[in-house]
C-alpha cells in the first residue's frame, strides 16, 4: 500500500502530522499497453485465433453431452487427435510445447466455459459480452473489441449459462428469463434469455480482478490527482459519509474499493453487496451478500435487510456496494445516527444526478415523507460527493469532487472542490486536460485540522495543478 495513505486516528492528544512531506508524484501512464505488451497482446492473439479455430472444430467433432464425465486422459487423448487433423488441414506448424498449451487450453475449453475461457484466462479482459451465439465482444483498456469467438449455435450457448446458473443452483428459462450469477472465480455475470432477449441469449461478465486497482496504481494510471487522493484520504480517514456516483463500468467499485484503503484497521467494518465484489485489505471486516428469490419465489435476502441486520453488529462503518433501491432510506438513516464514514456507490451521470435518483429511490420505498424533508436528510447524511466517469478514449477518471454543504431553500447546496478540467482531444483521440482546484476551500478543513490531518497549505488554491 501507498505509505503515505494511512488513515488517522480520532481527535485525541497531540499527534505528529501524517502527512508531512510531498514526495514527488509517481510516473503517470494512461492505462493502455506498453510496447512490450503490445507484441505480448498480439501473441495472445493470434494463439487464441488458433484455439478458437481448433475449438469450433472439437465442437463439431465430440459428443458435447457425454464429455462431462470423460476421464481427462481419455479426453486429452480425443482431443490431441482432432487437433493434429485441424492443424494438418489449416497447414499450422507448432512446436511440441505449443502443443501441450495449446492441448491443456482446449481441455479447459471443452470443460469449462466452452469459447469463453481463453477470454476469461486472459487478464487483459476486463468485460465479457456475448450477444446472441454469433458475436462476442470483450473490453480491453476501456475499450470495446469484437472477438472472433462464437458459440456454435444457440444450444452451445444456452449450456454455458445453464453451466453457470446451475453451480449457484438458479436456473434461467422462459418464465424467469434473466439471472444473475457468479463465477468460481468471483467474475460477476447477468444472462438474459429469450424471450426476453430478443434474437438470443445475451450474456454479460464483468471479469473479477483478483488485485483491483489500488490508490497507487490509480495514481499511475492518471484516474485522479495526488492532491484529490489526499483531500480524499483525510475525508475518510475523518469518517465523512462518502457518496462515489458514476456511469454503468465507470470505475465506481474500484474507486469505493480502493477509497477503503484510507480506512483505519482499527474499525469493523461491514460490506453489503447484491454480488460480492469488494476485496477490502483491513482485518476486520464482515462481508454480506443478498439473496435474490429461490425457484419458488422464496427466501429473498434483500440488501435493505442486511443493512437493517447490520445496524445491529455493531460496526464502525458500513459500505454499500451500490444503491439501487428501498435501501439507500436505510443507509441516509444509518448515516445520520452515528454510523459515520460509511460509503456507497450510485448510478447516476452527476453529482447532482446522484442526489435527484437518491430522493427517486426513497419515494419508491414507499415512505410517505415530503421531498423537502427527504432532502434534508440527504444534505445531513452525505458528506461528499465523488462523481466518476469513463471518457471517449476509454480512460476511466474522477471528474469531480462535490461536498453537500446543506440546504439552500429546498435545495441541496453543493461546491466543487476539485474537478478534471478537459482541454482538448489528442490526434489519437486521448483526452487532454488537468485536474485542478477550484479555489473553493474545503468545508470540512477545520475538521482535518481537529483530527490531526495536516494537508498542504494551497491544496484548494485557485486553480492547482495536483
Ligand atoms: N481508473 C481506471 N483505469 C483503468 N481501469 C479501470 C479504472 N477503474 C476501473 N477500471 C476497470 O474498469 C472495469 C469496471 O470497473 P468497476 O467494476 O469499478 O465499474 P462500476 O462502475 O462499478 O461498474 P458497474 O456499473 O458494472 O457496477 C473494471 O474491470 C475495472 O478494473
Ligand atoms: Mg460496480
Amino acid at each position: 500500500m501507498f505509505k503515505r495513505y494511512r488513515s488517522p486516528e480520532p481527535p485525541r492528544a497531540k499527534q505528529a502530522p501524517l502527512i508531512q512531506t510531498q514526495p514527488s508524484p509517481p510516473p503517470r501512464r494512461a492505462p493502455g499497453p506498453s510496447a512490450e505488451d503490445q507484441g505480448d497482446v498480439r501473441r495472445r492473439r493470434r494463439l487464441l485465433d488458433l484455439r478458437v479455430t481448433i475449438h469450433q472444430r472439437l465442437l463439431e467433432s465430440l459428443n458435447l453431452s457425454a464429455i462431462e464425465d470423460a476421464p481427462e486422459a481419455e479426453l486429452r487423448q480425443e482431443i490431441a487427435a482432432i487437433s493434429r487433423e485441424t492443424l494438418a488441414d489449416i497447414g499450422v506448424v507448432v512446436n511440441a510445447q505449443e502443443f501441450e498449451t495449446l492441448i491443456g487450453a482446449l481441455i479447459d475449453e471443452v470443460t469449462g466455459l466452452g469459447p469463453l475461457e481463453p477470454l476469461l484466462k486472459d487478464p487483459t479482459v476486463t468485460d465479457i459480452l456475448v450477444n446472441t451465439h454469433s458475436q462476442c465482444f470483450v473490453e480491453r483498456y476501456g475499450k470495446l473489441e469484437l472477438t472472433e469467438v462464437q458459440f456454435k449455435d444457440e444450444r452451445h450457448l444456452m449450456r454455458v449459462i445453464d453451466k453457470i446458473v446451475s453451480a449457484v443452483g438458479r436456473r434461467v428459462d422462459e418464465s424467469q428469463p434473466w439471472v444473475d450469477a457468479r463465477l468460481k472465480d468471483g467474475s460477476r455475470v447477468n444472462a438474459l434469455v429469450p424471450p426476453c432477449a430478443v434474437d438470443g441469449p445475451l450474456l454479460s461478465i464483468r471479469k473479477f480482478s483478483k488485485q483491483p486497482y489500488g490508490i497507487d496504481k490509480l495514481l499511475e494510471f492518471d484516474a485522479f490527482s495526488e492532491d484529490m487522493a489526499l483531500f480524499l484520504q483525510a475525508v475518510v480517514g475523518t469518517r465523512l459519509n462518502v457518496l462515489v456516483s458514476g456511469g454503468t463500468g465507470s470505475g465506481k467499485t474500484t474507486t469505493l474499493n480502493a477509497l477503503s484503503s484510507f480506512i483505519s484497521n482499527a474499525e469493523r467494518i461491514v460490506t453489503i453487496e447484491d454480488t460480492a465484489e469488494l476485496q477490502l485489505q483491513q482485518v476486520h471486516v464482515g462481508r454480506m451478500e443478498s439473496r435474490p428469490p429461490n425457484i419458488e419465489g422464496k427466501g429473498e435476502v434483500s440488501q435493505r435487510d442486511l443493512l437493517r441486520n447490520a445496524l445491529r453488529m455493531r460496526p464502525d462503518r458500513i459500505i454499500v456496494g451500490e444503491v439501487r433501491g428501498g435501501e439507500v432510506l436505510d443507509m441516509l438513516q444509518a448515516m445520520n445516527t452515528g454510523h459515520d464514514g460509511s460509503m456507497t456507490t450510485i448510478h447516476a451521470n452527476s453529482p447532482r444526478d446522484a442526489i435527484g435518483r437518491i430522493e427517486n429511490m426513497v419515494s419508491m420505498a414507499g415512505v410517505d415523507m415530503p421531498m423537502k424533508a427527504v432532502r434534508a436528510q440527504i444534505a445531513a447524511a452525505i458528506h461528499v460527493i465523488v462523481q466518476v466517469s469513463r471518457l471517449a478514449d476509454g480512460t476511466r477518471r474522477m471528474v469531480s469532487i462535490q461536498e453537500i454543504t446543506g440546504m439552500e431553500g429546498d435545495v441541496v447546496a453543493m461546491q466543487e472542490i476539485f474537478r478534471f478540467d478537459r482541454r482538448t482531444v489528442a490526434e489519437d483521440g486521448r483526452v487532454i486536460g488537468d485536474y485542478v482546484a477550484t479555489g473553493i476551500r474545503s468545508a470540512y478543513a477545520d475538521r482535518f485540522l481537529q483530527w490531526g490531518v495536516a494537508l498542504p497549505q494551497d491544496l484548494f488554491a485557485p486553480g492547482r495543478r495536483g
